[in-house]
């Protein structure tokens, strides 16, 4: 695990970008981290480096969003509005996880034990205004 430090939106797409660069195939990316932290516009960052040109939001009345990419689609799940991992079990997300490209997921921890063992784990820390600490799998961290 390494700590980036990101001073803006823009830098937070660009540190995501970077992480992305490097995404094995078929990969969780679990992005943890208060309301507000910024893990919306990391995933923002991340789908356009793998070749997503359109908008991303959070998916608010819908759990799932997928972002087509010449590699594949990218999944978006925010899970905010779950309210327990057995509800979580009942979005057959394992099929998500195994047709996507990559999926990013907001608020990972109310998946519970559903969370793939081998999801990647990022988090980001508000620390000021627009400063916000980031950890990164370390094998990813590298520029
Ligand atoms: N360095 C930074 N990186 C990312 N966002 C920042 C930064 N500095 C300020 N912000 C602001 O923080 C907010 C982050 O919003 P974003 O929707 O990405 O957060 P989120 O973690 O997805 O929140 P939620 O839990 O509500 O989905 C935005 O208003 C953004 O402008
Ligand atoms: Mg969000």
């Amino acid at each position: 695990m390494a700590t980036t430090t990101s001073e803006s939106p823009e830098q937070t797409r660009q540190i995501a970008a970077r992480f992305a660069a490097h995404l094995p195939p078929a990969c969780v990316v679990a992005v943890s981290g208060e309301l507000g932290a910024g893990k919306t516009h990391f995933i923002q960052g991340a789908a356009r480096a793998l070749g997503f040109a359109d908008t991303v939001t959070s998916p608010t009345f819908t759990l799932v969003h997928e972002y087509p990419t010449p590699q594949g689609p990218i999944f978006h799940v925010d899970l905010y509005r779950i309210a327990s991992p057995i509800e979580a079990a009942s979005l057959g997300l394992d099929e998500t996880f195994a047709a996507g490209r990559a999926t990013f997921i907001e608020w990972p921890e109310r998946l519970g034990p559903d969370l793939p063992d081998d999801a990647l784990r990022v988090h980001i820390r508000i620390a000021g205004d627009t400063r916000r600490e980031i950890d990164l799998p370390t094998p990813l961290a590298r520029p």
